[in-house]
């Protein structure tokens, strides 16, 4: 199938094209970025580029829309070019979107595979409400897509409520970022939006359809975000209680946790690994930055706490943007 990246220069459209490279099932079509970088061949402006993408010339979004001449997009842009834009390529081919735009419409998903894989029933009705024959899936924000990784095996155990301290990397601020002079040697304890962003879109994830909409999970969940002097790698102290298990129980669960194993997906990697003191220098590259890593596990009164780091431009972006599609396409909805 042929694939354009939409914000291709940017850091999560960077991960893309890098994740992109040699895919079995896509095959990158079109790179798209601002005026500013159409014209150029994508070697100039992204030094790392793989080499099968060097010259490919970037098209400018304006240009791209005229005629996208492509069976499916991921897209990267800001979100406040996103809403318009997706809306207008979703009426012919599918949309995988990093952008919050559509996040919190009723009929579209926040996928993350391992966790909520039924709610890409939300298709159908997405097709039917809006007469498209493609369609939008969004992924979660970074921050939310680690944590619920890391939810999703401690379902059996009632979740009753969940408190989140993050510690953010800088590259999850895109890539102008945050001034150098205000990160290094901080810790900025304000990301805009984005407390409000973790507590609802994991309830969204973690809900059940139920009349062609999600109905959210019914627990709390309340975040306090941190930015930190970190390049790539969210990580987040957890404290959650749960109706019933015990530490060995919650320790098991994680070990075992693989819910699409045997499936097939080519980008398919173990989400969670188990390690004693999860850091995001030794691990956010786990699983080509697909694996969680959950630690620290204790009990703590009657709840428990933990830490879980992983990729933000991977598995918080790009990595579960590609994985998304590759879901959809292996159940038959591409
Ligand atoms: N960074 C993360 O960890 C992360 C995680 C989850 C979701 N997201 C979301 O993913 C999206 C991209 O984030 P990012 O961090 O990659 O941002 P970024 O580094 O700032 O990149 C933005 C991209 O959009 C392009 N762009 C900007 N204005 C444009 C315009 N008017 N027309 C066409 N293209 C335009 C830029 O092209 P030029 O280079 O030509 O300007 C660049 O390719 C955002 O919606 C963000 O909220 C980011």
């Amino acid at each position: 199938m042929k694939v354009a990246v939409l914000g291709a220069t940017g850091m999560v459209g960077r991960t893309f094209v890098k994740l992109l490279e040699g895919h079995p099932w896509f095959k990158v079509e079109k790179l798209v970025a601002s005026e500013r970088s159409a014209g150029k061949r994508y070697g100039e402006l992204v030094e790392d580029s793989p080499e099968e993408f060097r010259d490919i010339e970037l098209v400018s979004l304006g240009e791209f829309l005229r005629d996208p001449g492509v069976d499916l997009v991921f897209n990267a842009l800001p979100a406040s070019l996103s809403r318009e834009v997706e809306e207008r390529l979703a009426k012919d081919v599918p949309v995988f979107t990093n952008a919050r735009a559509h996040r919190y419409d009723e009929d579209v998903p926040i996928l993350v595979p391992e966790v909520n894989p039924e709610h890409l029933r939300l298709i159908k009705v997405q097709r039917e409400k809006r007469g498209w024959d493609g369609f939008i899936v969004t992924n979660p924000n970074c921050s939310t897509a680690v944590l619920t990784v890391s939810l999703a095996p401690l379902r059996e155990f009632g979740i009753k409520r969940v408190h989140v301290a993050t510690m953010q990397a800088i590259s999850g601020a895109g890539f102008s970022g945050l001034s150098a002079l205000v990160i290094h040697d901080n810790v900025v304890p304000l990301i805009s939006g984005e407390e409000w962003k973790i507590e609802n879109e994991s309830r969204k994830i973690m809900g059940q359809i139920e009349s062609g909409r999600i109905e959210p999970a019914s627990f709390e969940v309340s975040a306090i975000a941190t930015r930190v002097p970190v390049l790539h790698g969210h990580t987040e102290a957890v404290f959650i209680e749960l109706e019933h298990g015990s530490t060995e129980e919650i320790k098991e669960v994680f070990e075992s946790f693989d819910p699409l194993e045997g499936l097939g997906l080519p980008s398919y990697e173990r989400p969670l690994v188990y390690t004693e003191v999860p850091q995001p220098r030794l691990h956010r590259d786990r699983g080509k930055g697909l694996t969680v890593t959950v630690g620290r596990l204790e009990r703590s009164g009657s709840a428990f706490k933990y830490v879980v780091t992983g990729h933000n431009l991977v598995r918080g972006a790009a990595g579960g943007s590609l994985l998304n599609a590759e879901l959809a396409k292996k159940l038959g909805y591409i």
